[in-house]
């Protein structure tokens, strides 16, 4: 719960879809969808500050959507440089910390340029920390710890039998940020799409059929509601 509200989940992560329908459905180009989308970004990010969230992660391009047209693809990556030149001064100036969660093979240089500036501008920070899920996948992030932990017990640095739940949160993208508390999926699929998958192993799951360029505070707040019904229960009788 946030340090001042015990009401508000202190991390939650978003799976932000439907930018495609959202463009469909008007009879304009999907890229006018993701071009949309940048509103709901903003707005999410000014709430989750104001509400003095730890975390807030995005999932903004997954492994899985290089499997894309390219045109549909390559405007993606150079629409994350646009929003990171129309952003990334406002969010450091909140105390945001920036972060780009997922491999970097693939990206174009000069967005991996801009991403690595951003980090670095906003890395000591001490407000919300925006997680940004890019080139990620909840499978590769498992890979990637377990490559690094066998490289310790190769070094001889790791002895196999310590290796515990906390070794693996310790080699994640994030490992301040091991799990989520609650997740939030737009525009309807009841699925989770690779994201997360160590960090959500609890977390309580909200489905909203809004598509994502039209997602708001009012969603955003309707989803902490939701939240706010369940009962938590960790395994144990409550
Ligand atoms: C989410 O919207 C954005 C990304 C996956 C990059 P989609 O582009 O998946 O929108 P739909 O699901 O086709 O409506
Ligand atoms: C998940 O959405 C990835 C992102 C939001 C970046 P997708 O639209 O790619 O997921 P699927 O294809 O419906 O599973
Ligand atoms: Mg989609």
């Amino acid at each position: 719960m946030s340090e001042n509200n015990p009401d508000i989940p202190r991390r939650i992560a978003i799976i932000m879809d439907g930018n495609g329908r959202w463009a469909t459905e008007r009879g304009k180009d999907r890229i006018s969808g993701h071009r949309e989308g940048e509103k709901a970004i903003t707005d999410t990010v000014r709430a989750s500050v104001e509400l003095e969230l730890e975390a807030l992660a995005l999932y903004a391009f997954s492994t899985e959507n290089w499997k894309r047209p390219q045109a549909e693809v390559d405007f993606l990556m150079s629409f994350n440089e646009e929003l990171l030149d129309l952003r990334v001064d406002e969010w450091h100036e909140r105390g945001v910390m920036i972060r780009f969660l997922g491999r970097r093979e693939g990206i174009p240089k000069r967005l991996m340029d801009k991403m690595d500036e951003a980090m670095e501008l906003t890395g000591k920070n001490t407000g919300l920390k925006l997680n940004v899920a890019y080139n990620y996948g909840g499978r590769p992030e498992l890979v990637d710890a377990a490559k690094a932990v066998a490289r310790k017990v190769a070094a001889g640095e790791l002895d196999p039998d310590a290796i515990d739940e906390d070794t693996i949160s310790r080699h994640l993208y994030a490992p301040d940020v091991p799990e989520y508390d609650l997740m939030i999926r737009t525009a309807g699929d009841v699925r989770v799409s690779n994201f997360m998958l160590w960090e959500i192993a609890y977390a309580e799951l909200v489905f909203t059929p809004v598509l994502w360029p039209d997602f708001r505070r009012q969603h955003l707040m309707e989803a902490i509601e939701e939240f706010n019904r369940r009962t938590r229960k960790f395994g144990a009788l409550i």
